[in-house]
Parts: C-alpha cells; structure tokens; sequence
C-alpha cells in the first residue's frame, strides 16, 4: 500500500516536473528579429500623425514574424543603407517595396514574393505631344528616379533620356513641381498614391500608359540566414494564402497597381 502510494507520488511529481520542462522548452524563444524598412514609401511605409511607423508592409511585416514565432523590432532606415546595413549585420530582414532582382540575388537573399507591381510613368501636363516613353527619350526628356531603384534601372533602357535621380522618391514629385524635370518614374503603388493624393500633381501632370514593368517585391534577408529564410517563406505562404495578405491589400487600396500573388 505504502509502495504504491510512493510510487504514485513520485510519479506525479515526475508527471508535473515534466509538465514544466515541456513548457520551458516551449518558451525559449528565437532571438529578436531586427527589421529595416524606409519610412518615405506610402501608403506601403510611412511615419504617421503619430510618428510612428505604418503602411501596409508595416501591417505584412508584423504579421509575418509574429505568426513564425518571432520578436521583432522596427528600425527607419534611408533607402540608400538598407542592403549595406543587412550585409553588416545592423538588421536581420528589410521590407521596402524591394523588387527581386537576379542582381540582387547575388548579395542577398529573397522570400516568396508577397506583391506584384511594376513602374509607371507620371509626365508633366505641358509637355504636348508625347505617349510614351521613346517619345520622350527623342526629345531628351529630363525624367526623375530614385537612385538605385528599378524605375532607375529602367530610364537606363532609354539612351535619349537624361536621367535625374533622388535620394527619395518623393523629392523627384516636388521636383517636377518645380519643373525641374520632365516626367517622373516610380512603383506604380506609390505613383498612384501621390498622384491622388496631391492635387497639385493631379492637375499638372498625366500617366504615361499604365503599369510598365511587371517586377515582384520579396522581404530580404542574409544569403546565410537559411533557416530564417525557410520560417519566414512557410509564415508568408500561410499569411498569403490565408487571406491576410488580400485583406491588407484592401486596408492600404491597393488597387489595380498590386496585386497579391498565390504561392503553389
Ligand atoms: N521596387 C523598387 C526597387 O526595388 C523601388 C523600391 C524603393 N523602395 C523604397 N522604400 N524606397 O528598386
């Protein structure tokens, strides 16, 4: 009686002890995720009335960690130190409308694409006579970019162009304001964005045709990051595929100028 009673206590207290180590093991943690993401892109990120960060790959970003099982922590971080600082180790991913790009493939790494978007072409309303971009390029047009950037790379195609770059974005809009360019070009989210948003612009320039390009955004990591790279691609196939990713696409209106790919 006395032994059964023994071994009943001992195993409980083993069952309980057990118990604890389960949940102990549950609770270690990955490390703190840092993420970079430049604040000067909206509706996709921006600083709001609060100063603090928003958009909607703020919303994606947040939601992707959270659900691989990660903390995290937001940092603003200039479009021109985003790839260096993730090389360096001063972050672990950024998320800023990056386009994946072979080039790019060389130094980082991408996840899934999680936004399908391409460039497109704002040119001030007084230029007469222009449709498209070769018009523009025989008439040596001065067109706006953000250095480094895909609609960059794109104006490159162009040998008639004289091409302008900016650090920010938004600095080539109040540019063309002041007439000092032609025409600018941008991702067609943010295109879209300013041009409806700003009546001025609205006004006084025109679309050069549609979407451009058809170009995929992916979050970027370290090429030896692997196992992140694996967690964060199974968390956005679910986050996509689940409808997270379309819902934000309509809290941000998105629109025509995105679209949410499916994963296989
Ligand atoms: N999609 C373009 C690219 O990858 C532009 C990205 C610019 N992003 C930004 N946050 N400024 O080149």
């Amino acid at each position: 009686m006395l032994k059964r009673y023994l071994f009943k206590t001992i195993f409980s207290v083993f069952f309980v002890w057990c118990l604890g180590c389960g949940q102990g093991s549950h609770e270690v943690k990955d490390p703190r995720l840092m993420i970079a993401i430049d604040a000067t892109f909206a509706p996709m990120s921006f600083l709001n009335e609060q100063r603090e960060l928003d958009g909607f790959e703020v919303d994606l970003i947040k939601e992707v960690v959270k659900n691989a099982g990660f903390d995290y922590e937001l940092v603003n971080v200039e479009w021109g130190g985003l790839f260096g600082g993730l090389i360096t180790e001063k972050f672990d991913l950024v998320i800023s409308s990056i386009t994946i790009l072979e080039e790019r493939k060389n130094r980082m790494a991408f996840s899934i694409p999680y936004l399908q978007s391409g460039v497109a072409v704002l040119v001030r309303k007084d230029i007469e006579n222009v449709d498209n971009l070769e018009q523009l390029a025989e008439t040596n047009a001065m067109v706006g970019a953000q250095i480094n950037t895909t609609s960059y790379y794109f104006l490159q195609k162009y040998a008639g162009i004289k091409i302008k770059t900016y650090e920010k974005f938004g600095h080539a809009i109040i540019d063309m304001a002041n007439k000092g360019n032609d025409a600018v070009v941008g991702d067609s989210v943010q295109v879209n964005y300013y041009f409806n948003k700003n009546k001025e612009l609205s006004q006084n320039a025109r679309f050069l045709g549609s979407r451009m390009t058809s170009e995929s955004y992916g979050i970027v990591l370290r090429k030896s990051d692997l196992e992140l790279k694996r967690k964060i691609d199974a968390s956005l196939t679910e986050t996509l595929k689940n409808g997270t990713v379309q819902k934000l696409h309509d809290k941000w209106n998105l629109g025509e100028f995105a679209a949410v790919p499916m994963p296989e």
